[in-house]
């Protein structure tokens, strides 16, 4: 099998490679355009392997795209690249919408194009909005996101799912809830918690905390998606639930307490606009179509990620350069304090 992944330098592409490295005698491209949240020390373990090439581009640029696969005839498409960032899409949705939209749009085309086997692309649960206590979204749950982001992604569906409709594109989806584990960007509420909380910084807080997510450990994800890739039936959508429902103050609570620090830390402040309040996933068709269940319990997955961040504090630095400097600055230094 050759693979194309798009996005194979951020948290979650990341990890897929590298498990796809270890666990299969794939070769396997990575074609990312390195933005702010993708990082080659994220694959350091498997750069210099002869099943691994990297190719530096944007999904944007279809002479680019055409290139990567002409050269290489993937057999599959795994598509992660995205401006995968929420509080992001609001303050700037271009190139959210761009990226995600007509990013996807171009990778549908060159794989329709080059009758590429698969066509696998990552998707989110927020596609299908806030859900009221006790609903659970099942794959044919009507869509109803809420911000620039997840419409983006819910277009993007939509375009991809097309595909298989009009030209039989052998296009799979995978919708999965929010991930956490190693080398995710510290924009995101667990690595954004975990580091603040490791410098004795405040933790901010959207609203009053009680927002729902179904936390996913990456690897989990990881397993999901290959499990999709090759058992996964042309033209369906997969959920990948984490089974693990915490309001964000739970979390917030359980990070202070594993790295030994006080709830003094939390700072309640404004909430996003638009903010979902529960997002909720049945993942019950991939588990009786392959076998799938996520292995990691939420103690163990927080625990083991803390412990990445305190060891990692110079990748840590590295990312938090310039640019994220000026965004956190953007996003927190204008909220004021809730209480
Ligand atoms: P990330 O922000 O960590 O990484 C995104 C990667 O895409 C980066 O390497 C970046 O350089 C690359 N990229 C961005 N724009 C590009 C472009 N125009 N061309 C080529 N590469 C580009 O994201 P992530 O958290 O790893 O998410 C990966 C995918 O999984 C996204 O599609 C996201 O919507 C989806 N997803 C994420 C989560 C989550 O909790 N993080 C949950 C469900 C689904
Ligand atoms: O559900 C899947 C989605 O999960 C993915 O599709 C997205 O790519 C990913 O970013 C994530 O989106 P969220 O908006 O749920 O994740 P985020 O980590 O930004 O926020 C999680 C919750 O924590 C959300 O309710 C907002 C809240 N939050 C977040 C930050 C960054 C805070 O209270 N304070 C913060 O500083």
């Amino acid at each position: 099998m050759n693979v194309l992944v798009t996005g194979g330098a951020g948290f979650i592409g990341s990890a897929f490679v590298r498990m796809l490295i270890a666990e299969t005698d794939w070769r396997v491209i990575n074609f990312d355009k390195l933005t702010y949240a993708g990082n080659l020390e994220n694959l350091a373990a498997v750069a210099e392997g002869p099943r691994y090439r990297f190719i530096h581009a944007d999904i944007c640029d279809e002479a680019a795209v055409a290139a990567a696969i002409g050269e290489e005839s993937p057999d599959a498409i795994v598509h992660f690249a995205a401006e995968s960032h929420v509080d992001r899409s609001i303050l700037s949705p271009e190139p959210v919408i761009h990226t995600n939209f007509r990013g996807t749009f171009v990778l549908l085309e060159a794989a329709r194009r080059a009758k590429i086997a698969r066509f696998l692309q990552v998707s989110t649960d927020e596609v299908y909005g806030s859900l009221e206590q006790p609903l659970e979204a099942t794959e044919d749950f009507p869509l109803n996101p809420s911000s620039p982001y997840s419409a983006s992604k819910a277009g993007a569906d939509l375009l991809a799912r097309s595909y298989f409709t009009t030209y039989r594109l052998p296009v799979v989806i995978t919708r999965a809830s929010n991930n956490y584990g190693p080398y995710q960007f510290p924009e995101k509420l667990i690595p954004l918690m975990i580091t603040n909380a490791l410098e004795d910084r405040r933790l901010p807080v959207y609203g009053d905390g009680m927002q729902v997510r179904d936390w996913l450990y990456v690897s989990d994800h990881c397993r999901g998606i290959l499990a999709a890739l090759r058992g996964g039936r042309d033209g369906e959508i997969y959920n990948i639930g984490g089974n693990r429902s915490l309001p964000n103050l739970i979390v917030v609570r359980q990070v202070l307490a594993l790295t030994g620090k006080t709830e003094a830390l939390i700072e309640y402040v404004t909430d996003r606009p638009g903010h979902d309040r529960r997002y909720a996933l049945s993942s019950d068709k991939l588990t009786a179509e392959t076998g799938w269940a996520p292995l990691m319990d939420f103690e163990n997955g927080l625990a083991h990620t803390i412990a990445w961040y305190e060891n990692h504090r110079d990748w840590v630095e590295r990312v938090r350069s310039g640019e994220y400097r000026t965004y956190y600055e953007q996003n927190y230094g204008t909220r004021s304090l809730a209480h």
